[in-house]
Formats: structure tokens, sequence, C-alpha cells
């Protein structure tokens, strides 16, 4: 098998990738270690920014994403048991859709499978060749495949093989906590996000439809999934969400897990003729919700270099490819730093941390000009061209 790019990963940045790719007139063959099914389902981010809804539109995948994403106007900050609201259309102009990245993810293979282009599911022995460049594995029937290509595109999230093949320094930073989320089918018993601060520990409320919502709870990150029962569950989420005249809908839990959180960031995101892009180059904490964003952003500034390369011969926007990402990544990785340093309780936190805590969220709150940086953050920086 022989195409331009071989792209690792159908994550959103693969998949991006690949849709961006094939509307400037370049080849593509994308190639997924699990099944399409898992992929579909598998339940992750849920706000998209608003240059990633921007793209989406721009690129011609988001009809669904019209329909039924949800626009959010503002989120709450709530602590000392109140709602404190950050109005992010008022403050930047710009709004966030609610939308789950499993529904960006099954719209994006639509427009893919649809348009008959190569994407191969339940691959294994996926192994990279970022100088020859090439990719070797087995297909889902069992048959040894190499395909050659001039570029590898390296989306194949954080457990992937490609970010191993990059000579690049590593930066990470643990936290000492984790996310239990859960999925119920109750509906959002707020119109709006809610980023509770508590003494027992941070609680997120989000929501997927008018009748699912999306919940998450600060926990240990050596938590074990089988102690949190659903009672347990509602209950914490209960106490931590509670404010005056608020009644937590509850229903019947989904699903459910835990996620560990890390700040990682690997520099360069290119070896050779093997570029990374999204989780597989760097991975954020989900609150501030960047993750995904970072991953489309990514492939953006990819998609242009390897068309500029492709039509024009030129290499200056392939060269320039990582410090154009790394600037905005780095942006994103303070933010979500910053987010998660405000909003968790450490397990070591004294009383001095906590009054920080307190006095920079109602600075944020009270401040015009806090919340400003907050919200231009939250609702996505503009995508920047390279240079
Ligand atoms: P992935 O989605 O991880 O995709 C990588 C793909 O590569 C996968 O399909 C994987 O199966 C495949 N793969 C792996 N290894 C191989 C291999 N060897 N060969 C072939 N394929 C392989 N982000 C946001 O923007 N907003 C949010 O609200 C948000 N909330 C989150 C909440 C939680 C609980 C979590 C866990 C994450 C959240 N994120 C959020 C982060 C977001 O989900 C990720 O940043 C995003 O999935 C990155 O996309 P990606 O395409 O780079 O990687
Ligand atoms: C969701 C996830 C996040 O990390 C966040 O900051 C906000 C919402 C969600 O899954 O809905």
């Amino acid at each position: 098998m022989r195409t331009q790019v071989a792209i690792v990963g159908a994550g959103p940045a693969g998949l991006m990738l690949a849709h961006l790719l094939k509307l400037g007139g370049v080849d593509s063959v994308v190639i997924e270690r699990r099944g399409r099914d898992h992929v579909e389902r598998r339940v992750r981010a849920g706000v998209l920014e608003h240059p990633t809804v921007e793209l989406l539109r721009e690129a011609g995948v988001a009809d669904r994403l019209d329909r039924e994403g949800m626009p959010h106007h503002g989120i709450s900050l709530r602590f000392d048991g109140a709602d404190h609201r950050i109005a992010l259309t008022d403050l930047t102009g710009k709004s966030i859709t609610v939308y789950g990245q499993q529904e960006v993810v099954k719209d994006l293979i639509a427009a893919r499978v649809g348009a008959g282009e190569p994407l191969l599911f339940d691959v294994s022995d996926v192994v990279v060749d970022a100088a020859a460049p090439l990719v070797t594995f087995t297909d889902a029937d069992g048959t040894p495949q190499r395909l050659e290509c001039d570029f590898v595109a390296g989306c194949d999230g954080s457990h992937g093989v490609c970010a191993g093949r990059v000579e690049a320094t590593v930066h990470a930073h643990d936290y000492p906590f984790a996310w239990l989320g859960v999925l119920a089918k109750a509906p959002p018993s707020h119109s709006e996000l809610i980023y509770a601060y508590h003494d027992r520990g941070f609680a997120l409320h989000s929501m997927r439809t008018p009748e699912i919502t999306r919940l998450y709870l600060q926990v240990a990150p050596d938590e074990r999934i089988e102690d949190w029962p659903d009672a347990r569950i509602w209950d914490e989420l209960g106490r931590r969400l509670a404010a005056d005249g608020f009644t937590l809908a509850t229903g019947p839990i989904l699903e459910k897990g835990i996620t560990t959180m890390r700040s990682v960031v690997t520099e360069p995101m290119r070896q050779d003729r093997l570029f990374l892009a999204g989780d597989a180059a760097h991975i954020v904490p989900p609150t501030g919700a960047k993750g995904m964003n970072l991953a489309i952003a990514d492939v953006w500034v990819l998609a242009e270099a390897l068309g500029a390369y492709f039509r024009e011969g030129r290499t200056d926007l392939l060269d320039a490819y990582s410090d154009t990402c790394l600037r905005r990544v780095w942006r994103a990785e303070h933010f979500s730093w910053w987010m998660t340093s405000m909003l968790h309780r450490a397990p070591d936190a004294d009383e001095f941390q906590r009054r920080l805590q307190l006095a920079q969220l109602r600075y944020v709150a009270t401040s015009e000009a806090a919340a400003t940086s907050l919200a231009e953050n939250y609702v996505g920086l503009p995508l920047q061209r390279h240079g």
C-alpha cells in the first residue's frame, strides 16, 4: 500500500486530519487499533471551543453539531455555596458548544466512510519508522501490511506508539488527584456547566443532551471504581454541588470511570517525517476542557503545512509545525493547570492554600478583567497561522 500521509489513530486528531487533507487534495490512510463501535462509544470530552466549532463548520462536518449541539454562553463557578457566573459571550462575544467527543468522532467517521476513503479499524502490531518513512501493521484479517508514505501523522493518543519514536524532551507534571466521571440518565440540574470548589473536593456538572448529564468528582489517584457504588456517587455529588435553591437531578448511571490527571508536553512534536498531533504530543488535565480542542488545533496547522508541501513543494510550514503548535499548547497547559490548581483540594493543602484559592475565585468572580481572561481562554483563543 502507498499513500501520501499515513495517519496512526482514529480519534479526533487523526480523523480531522484525514478530513482536512482530503479537502486539500492530499491522500491519506487512517489505521486504528480499536473497532469502529468502540471508538464511537468512548465517552470523553464534551466542550467544543468557538474556533473548533468554526473549523468543523468550514470543513463541512457540522450539520448534526449545529442541530444537536448545545451552545452555552456562560459557566458557573460555585463556591461559598453560591454561583458566580462567568458570562462568556458578554465578555468575549463568543460561546462554547456542548457536544460529545464521540459525536464528533461519529460525524468524522461517517464523512470518511461516505467518501469511500481508507479507514482501517482493528489493526495490530503497528510499527512506525519515522525516517523511511514507513508504517507496518497487521490488518483486521490478520494479514501483515506495509504502508509506504511521504509522511506519518502520529495521532494515536497518550498510549500509542508514535510518541516513543520521537527523540524529544518530555515535560510532565502529575497531580495528586483524579476524576471520577459519570454519565447519567438524568436531565441537567442547571442550564450551564458548574465548576464547584468544595472542602470535600472539586465537582463538575456538565451535560450531553436535555436528558443526559455528565458529572465529575475529584477523587484520590489510587481510588478504585468498585468502591464507588452509585448511591455513594450521588451522595458525594449532592454534597459538593449543594447551593441555595439547587436540586441535583439523579437517575440511572449509564457509565462510570476514573481518569488520572497529568500535564505532558513533548518537544519537539516531530522526528524526521513523523509529526505528532493531539494527545500523542501533549496531555492537559481535563479542567478547562482543552484536550480535544488542542488536538483539532494541531491538525489544522499540520493539514495546512502538508497541503503547502504537496501543492507547492514548500517545507517551511512543516519545519515551523512544532513551534507553531507549541505556542498554543503551552498557553492551554497553563490555563488547564491554573483552573485545576484553583478548583481542586490537594490532599496536603493547608489553610493558607485554601485561602489563596478562595481569594483567586473571588477575584475571578468579581473583576471583569480577571473574568475576561478566564473567558477568552475558555472559549478558545483564535487559531494562529504559522510563524
Ligand atoms: P485519542 O482520542 O486518544 O485518539 C487516539 C486514537 O489512537 C484512539 O482511537 C486509539 O485507539 C488509537 N491508537 C492508540 N494506539 C494506537 C496504535 N498503536 N495504532 C493505531 N491506533 C492507535 N478535551 C476537551 O477538549 N474537552 C473536554 O471537555 C474534555 N474532557 C475530557 C474528559 C475526560 C474524562 C477525558 C479522559 C478527557 C477529556 N478531554 C477533553 C481530553 C480529550 O478527550 C482528548 O484530548 C482527545 O481525545 C485527544 O484526541 P486524540 O485524537 O489526540 O487522541
Ligand atoms: C466536560 C469535561 C471537562 O473536562 C470540562 O472542563 C467541562 C465539561 C464534559 O465532559 O462535559
